[in-house]
């Protein structure tokens, strides 16, 4: 008996199978019904009882080592299974990861930043839930001027006397700037506006808009249609033309809309045009003294101009989009289709 448990134990020491099926062949060889240990156990009922102790203790140490043995060995054959399939083919490329694309606007959006960041502007943004003062007040807006009006803003708490609203443009970050920095200043205000207007081809309740503004000791007329000339060529071609219409905003005295060529028929007339040859693409001016003054820089020692225009309307025209809801509701087939537009 004690030899076949030394040899038994000598087997387990050296058991090194290559499939799960050996070692389960193994098992049911050593632990099955007919299995050794099996049989050693039954011949151990009808041993010496003074030999009893010693083999009963070496049958037992016998029995939990197969146990292990057998568990330990079927642990490994099924972990180097799984590690055999992840690691099947490490030269195969990878699967590309579908990064999408960059949104039109934002694309329009970079561009017109990186053209105004050349001449020497940075990059403000501001709140785009905001109060009277920094919309309307601060700018000039007369208390009855209709722009106030529930038509063209949204109220977020109307009837108290500082009314929280949704900026209608982000002049109002203008003025913030002015009210924290002294001139020069030359920024370029980027942001999400909001407007009560039914949705159309051509409107939208949402869009974007780039304001800018330069303040300083002797900012002309001049330099506002310069900078916008630059701006024009830049985003349109360097044969774009423009053309400035009298204007009004409260905020700017005098005031200008801004037409560029039609890329689209090249000044003969279309129906994108209207039949003029022209597109209008933003409001700009001098900025009004009294805007200066009350953001607390001195209008007698400061001039500057301001412009203000949409993103989509930018995109619209480089893009030749006639739809400006398309811009809003991120059909994938029309976004993948821009230019540029690759991560
Ligand atoms: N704030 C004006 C708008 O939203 C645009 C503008 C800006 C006009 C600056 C003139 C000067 O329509």
């Amino acid at each position: 008996m004690r030899d076949r448990i030394n040899s038994l134990m000598q087997e387990l020491d050296t058991f090194h199978p290559a499939t799960p099926a050996e070692v389960e062949e193994f098992r049911i060889r050593i632990l099955g019904k007919k299995g050794i240990l099996t049989a050693l156990f039954e011949e151990f009922k009808s041993i010496d009882p003074a030999e009893k102790r010693e083999f009963g203790k070496q049958l037992n140490l016998i029995k939990n080592k197969a146990l292990e043995t057998i568990n330990a060995q079927k642990e490994r054959l099924a972990f180097r299974g799984s590690k055999k399939q992840t690691t099947e083919d490490l030269t195969k490329p990878a699967d590309i990861l579908n990064t999408g694309s960059r949104h039109p606007i934002s694309i329009v959006r970079r561009e017109i930043l990186d053209i105004f960041r050349k001449m020497g502007f940075t990059v403000q943004e501001g709140p785009e839930i905001e109060d009277d003062w920094h919309v309307f007040s601060a700018l000039n807006f007369p208390a009855d001027h209709p722009a106030r009006d529930m038509q063209d803003t949204f109220f977020i708490n109307n009837g108290s006397d500082n009314p929280v609203l949704l900026r209608t443009h982000t002049s109002s970050v203008q003025v913030r700037t002015m009210e924290k920095q002294k001139p020069p200043i030359r920024v370029v205000c980027p942001g999400r506006v909001f407007r009560n207007e039914a949705i159309s081809a051509r409107a939208h309740c949402i869009f974007h808009q780039v304001e800018g503004l330069y303040i300083d000791g002797n900012v002309s007329f001049a330099d506002l249609k310069q900078a916008i000339l630059l701006f024009v060529r830049e985003m349109f071609g360097s044969s774009a033309k423009i053309r400035l219409r009298p204007s009004y905003f409260p905020f700017t005295e005098p005031s200008a809309e801004v037409d560029v060529n039609c890329n689209i028929c090249g000044g003969t007339g279309c129906n994108i045009c209207k039949n003029t040859g022209w597109l209008e693409i933003m409001g700009a001016g001098m900025v009004d003294p009294n805007v200066l003054e009350a953001s607390g820089i001195d209008s007698k020692k400061y001039t500057g101009y301001a412009f203000g225009m949409g993103v989509e309307r930018i995109a619209m025209l480089k893009w030749q989009v006639k739809d400006l809801r398309l811009y809003f509701e991120n059909d994938v087939r029309f976004l993948e289709q821009f230019e540029g537009g690759l991560l």
